[in-house]
Order: C-alpha cells, then structure tokens, then sequence
C-alpha cells in the first residue's frame, strides 16, 4: 500500500459540530471540566459566589478530597451484566440514590435557574430540592416539573412568611420539606467580601467591565426580567429587587434563635418528610432520630458556613453506626463522580446530594448541562457497581472502601 492509502486508512474527520452546546458539552468529561467551563463563561464575581467557601476554605477543598481517601476493595467474578441502581427513599423508588440539593439564586448561573434544573432532575427522576432563596418560585417549578420536589426551608424571624411558605409547597405537591439548620449567621466567604459581591449583582463599573469580558452571559442576564427572591416577592422589604450583601440579607432576616422547639413546629405544620439539613455530629443526629423526622442531611453546607467543620463522607459511618435503619441518612458535600456515591452508601448513606456540580453545569450549558451532568453521575455509578462487583444498591457494603491511612 502507498502511503497515501495508509494515510486514507487511518485518518477519520469527524464532522464539524455546529451547535455550540452540543459542542462545549463533548469536552466535559467530568465536573471539573464543567467548572472550567463555567468559570470561563461567568463573570468574576458569580462564579466565586458559587464556586467559594467560608475564610480558608479547608472546610470546602477537604469535602472533596475527603472521598480520595477511600479506596475500594472490590469484588471480581460477579456476573455484572445487569446493574440496578435503583433504591427507596421515604417510601418512594428513585433510579438512583442522588438528590439535588437546595441553592439559592439559580438565575445568577443561567436566566432559566431553578426551572432548567427542576425540569432536567424530574426527567431524571430525581428529587430537586426547591431553595427559600431561590430566584423561580415554588408555584413556577411545580408547573414545569411533575418530578419528586423538596422545599427547603430558612427560618425568617416572621413565622407567619414560614408558614406561608411551607402551605404553598404542599399546595403545590412538593412532597418533602428540609430545614437548613445550620446557617444561624451567614458564614464569612471571604471572596464575596473581597469583590464586594452583592446579589442580585450590582451593575458599577467592574461589572461592566467583567460583564463585557464574559458576553454570552451578560446578554442572557440583561434579555430577561429581574432577578428577585421569587418566593417572597412583595413579602417582605428584602425581596431582592434591590442589591444587597447576602450576610447584611441573612443576619437581618433570619432567626438565629433557631432551636428544636421550631422542628417540632414545623411538624405541626406539615405531615409529610421533614429533614434536617446541616446536622455535623452524632449526638445531634441521635437527637434528630428522637425528635421524630424522617431524615438527616450530613452537610457543612458545601464548606460554605463553618470553617474547619466535619466533612460529610467521614460522618456517614459513625452516624449510621448510631441511627442507621431508624431515619434515612444523606451524604451532602464534596461528591463530584458516580464512584462517590459507592463510597457513601458503602459507609452507611443512604443518599448523596450535590449543589456545586449542576451549578456548574447550569452555567457551563443551560438545562442540558444538567442533563450531562446527571448523566456523568449514572454513568460513574454503574460502571463503579459493575468494577467492584455490586449489582444492585444493597450489594454495596461496608467491605467495599476502606480508609487509606
Ligand atoms: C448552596 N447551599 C444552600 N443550602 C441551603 O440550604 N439553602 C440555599 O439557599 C443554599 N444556597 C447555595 C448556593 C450555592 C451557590 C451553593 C454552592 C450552595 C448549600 C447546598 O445545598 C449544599 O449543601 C452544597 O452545595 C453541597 O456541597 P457541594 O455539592 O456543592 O460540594
């Protein structure tokens, strides 16, 4: 053969992708090649209101890292030709044990927010856990998604706005409410201190400037309406029509008098689910079990609140240890692969919940990044059940990780 066949024989052009999504999306691998992605297409001072964490920030890099210090253990010869990654959780079948986890102000990532989630989790499956904070109201997500749906709750000094809040989400069929208990005071993120972050963002002279470096989101952000806390628009002076710190927004309007008499409230209120999002040691997970909810949240709030604060994965086997079978057990924080979800539910979890992760996506490709991202967790899943020998969610035990001294 002459060289020229040789060469006819080996080279493929692929076919020029037109559509730019479609495009961006076959380069992200993984989520970090979603948060590179981001990153590029964000302002500045967006992309490190999402990406940052409290002070140091240990809190946050060691939630990640955390999970490398688990290796697997895993079995061979197991005949994983049928993988399912099905499991329950309060009584209701998902197609696999992730949630997504409450953040606020999803439009600050893609003028569709919350929606572009909601729909993209409830295709999935998945529960999505609907924000106090967020930027589409609980009415707007219930007409988009028919999906499982959690509401999360942050307790304003105003009761009655609570209460409001929690009648609406049952009204509209959210089936599960989480109170984030542990945001007392807003944690010090130091990057939004040094930029002067405010949200909704504030249009002075260094937005313009990091708005005309990153077009394609200055142009989505300024084609729609207004960004406010779309939930409690008109409710209160802070609806987030005008620009404010987040800490100065928190410190005014929620109660830092927060105690277990207002869980016991909250139950009054409502019959479904209730979980405790933000619970960071064993005797208040033992406290939480007494205390009658459905279910616990192990979280630091993505690293975002206390500095220095527990990391979740390793509070997964001690809790479960102590409350394992008696309330339902979620790993929040730090998982960024499906093989994050083995190693949780290994020690014990009985889901994990992730924010950062279709943050990035959001930013990265609108709904069909989160759709990507989905797809990369049940992919890692699978293929990790499949590589240490666990068919089903329950094959899935304590002897497939060990710690790595
Ligand atoms: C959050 N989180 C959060 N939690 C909450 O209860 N109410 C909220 O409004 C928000 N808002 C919020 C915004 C952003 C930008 C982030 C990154 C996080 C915390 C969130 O629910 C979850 O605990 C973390 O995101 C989990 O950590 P990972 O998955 O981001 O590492």
């Amino acid at each position: 053969m002459g060289m020229i066949e040789t060469f006819r024989s080996v080279v493929q052009f692929k076919p020029i992708e037109t559509d730019p999504v479609t495009r961006r999306l076959s380069k992200a691998a993984n989520v970090d090649d979603l948060r590179r992605i981001a990153k590029r297409r964000l302002p500045f001072g967006v992309f490190d209101y999402i990406d940052g964490g409290a002070e140091d920030e240990f809190a946050l890099r060691d939630s990640v890292t955390a999970y490398r210090r688990l290796q697997f253990r895993p079995r061979i010869l197991r005949d994983v030709s049928n993988i399912d990654t099905s499991t329950t959780l309060f009584g209701k079948t998902l197609p696999m044990p992730l949630l997504l986890a409450p953040t606020g102000f999803g439009r600050i990532a893609h003028s569709q927010g919350e929606l572009a989630v909601a729909r993209s989790a409830a295709r999935a499956g998945l529960p999505y856990s609907l924000s106090t904070m967020a930027t589409r109201s609980i009415e707007e997500v219930a007409a988009v998604s028919d999906g499982p749906k959690w509401f999360q709750v942050y307790t304003w000094k105003d009761r009655g706005l609570v209460k409001e809040l929690v009648d609406r989400a049952n009204s509209a069929g959210f089936e599960a409410i989480e109170l984030t208990v542990d945001t007392a005071v807003l944690g010090r993120r130091e990057r939004d201190v040094r930029r002067g972050y405010t949200l909704p963002p504030k249009i002075g002279l260094g937005t313009i400037v990091d708005g005309a470096i990153h077009p394609g989101w200055t142009i989505d952000f300024l084609r729609n309406e207004p960004i406010t806390f779309s939930n409690v628009v008109g409710r209160q002076e802070d609806d987030g029509s005008s620009a404010v710190s987040l800490a100065e927004h928190v410190n005014a309007q929620f109660d830092a008098a927060l105690s277990w008499d207002d869980v016991e409230w909250l139950a009054s209120i409502w019959d479904k689910p209730i979980i405790l999002k933000g619970v960071q040691s064993v005797a208040d997970a033992k406290q939480a079990a007494a205390s009658g909810v459905a279910g616990i949240k192990l979280s630091n709030h993505g690293g975002r609140q206390l500095d220095d604060a527990p990391n979740s994965i390793e509070m997964v086997e001690p809790v479960a240890q102590e409350v394992g079978g008696q309330i339902a057990i979620i790993c929040e924080g730090g998982a960024r692969r499906g093989s994050d979800i083995v190693k949780a539910i290994a020690l014990g979890a009985d889901a994990v919940a992730i924010g950062r992760p279709y943050l990035y996506a959001l930013a990265a490709a609108g709904e069909r990044g989160v759709d990507h991202l989905i797809g990369l967790f049940e992919d890692g899943l699978r293929r990790t059940m499949a590589l240490t020998g666990a068919r089903t969610i329950a094959d899935i035990d304590r002897n497939l990780v060990v710690w790595k001294s």
